[in-house]
């Protein structure tokens, strides 16, 4: 089964595609969004994902479509990716935060609780594994990444079972976490949601560093957009919906340096982004009817003004242990 993608039209009116113009799609996936704005405008389109097979339905694609440029690697590095594709800027950037429906439903991939499949989660195909994060981690740690990335308030119970656990066999499998994990918090006791849904979710947010990458993909996205260029959102999650409207609020001067209400000598660097609205774009009813996944989207849209970069990292609001504390196994 494909992926259904997610606010498509309501991505069209934000990115505002025209003839002529050069944009970039941070989060290819399966394309839909890819496919949508090479429709609307006789445009050029740039189909960044760091996921191998991804790119390798982008290059499927564009055998058929010249107009469509696959770009294997992280919009996290999205300016030396498109430096070295030879663009300066460009009118517009997308990114659809998350993992596609092909990612889930392959069980290989390790993403899903209810299939079974090798504990990997990774979206690209190096790093440490899901399997390296639990078996290795310090029980604190994985205590810090369930709590934060997941909210889950039993992130202290799980992270102590899983370190005891791990002790006697360590895990290898989605279905053997998945169900140490609904053992350790006394099964699921009439939930309609697994117990281990927000372990799994701050697992895959750790293993990927999403917020990191979101984070850095923001900043890049000022860096490359020409003025009047288009930066357009989705995200599946409070955590990281939270760090795009911070970003665009900050940048459009609402919120710290910027403001033209303040005296002259408190005023920050000037805007880089105007928002042509506040307030998120949410699905239609008739879209969750349709789509389930599709009920927590929200999308925003900045667009870049000609006011120069700030020299100001993207804070993503976490403290969490670092990727590179992890062992990978042999
Ligand atoms: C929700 S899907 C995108 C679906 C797409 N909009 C469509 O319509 O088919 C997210 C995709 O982004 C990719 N992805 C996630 N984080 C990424 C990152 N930091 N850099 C590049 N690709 C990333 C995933 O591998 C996945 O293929």
């Amino acid at each position: 089964m494909g992926h259904v993608p997610v606010l498509l039209e309501e991505v069209i009116e934000a990115l505002q595609p025209r003839d002529g113009e050069t944009y970039v799609d941070g989060t290819f996936g399966g394309g839909g969004y890819a496919l949508r704005v090479l429709q609307a405008a006789n445009c050029t389109l740039y189909g960044v994902d760091r996921d191998l097979d991804a790119i390798e339905r982008a290059e499927e694609l564009a055998a058929e479509e010249p107009r469509l440029i696959p770009l294997m690697g992280r919009f996290g590095d999205l300016e030396p990716l498109l430096l070295n594709a030879g663009l300066r800027a460009v009118h517009g950037i997308m990114l659809d935060i998350g993992v596609s429906s092909f990612q889930i439903d392959q069980g290989e991939r390790g993403f899903s609780f209810m299939r079974d499949g090798p504990l990997d989660m990774r979206m690209g195909q190096s790093g440490p594994s899901a399997a390296d994060v639990i078996n290795s981690l310090s029980e604190p740690d994985l205590a810090a990444i369930i709590r934060q990335l997941g909210e889950e308030r039993q992130a202290r119970r799980i992270a102590k079972t899983l370190v005891e656990r791990r002790l006697s066999q360590p895990f290898s499998t989605t279905l053997d976490l998945a169900e140490t994990i609904e053992q350790a918090v006394g099964g699921r006791r009439g939930k309609k949601t697994h117990p281990a849904t927000l372990t799994f979710q701050a697992v895959r947010m750790f293993v990927n560093d999403e917020l990191g990458e979101l984070a850095r993909g923001l900043a890049a996205a000022e860096r490359m957009l020409a003025p009047g260029g288009r930066l357009v959102v989705v995200t599946f999650h409070s955590l990281e919906d939270r760090l795009v409207k911070r970003f665009l609020r900050e940048r459009s001067g609402e919120t710290g340096g910027g403001s033209r209400y303040l005296p002259e000598r408190d005023k920050g660097p000037e805007a880089t982004f105007t928002l042509p609205r506040r307030k998120a774009i949410e699905p239609s009813e008739a879209e969750i009817a349709a789509n389930p996944r599709a009920r927590s989207a929200r999308l925003r849209v900045g667009v870049r003004t000609e006011a120069p970069i700030w020299d100001k990292d993207v804070d993503s609001g976490m403290r969490l242990p670092s990727l590179s504390d992890v062992e990978i196994a042999a």
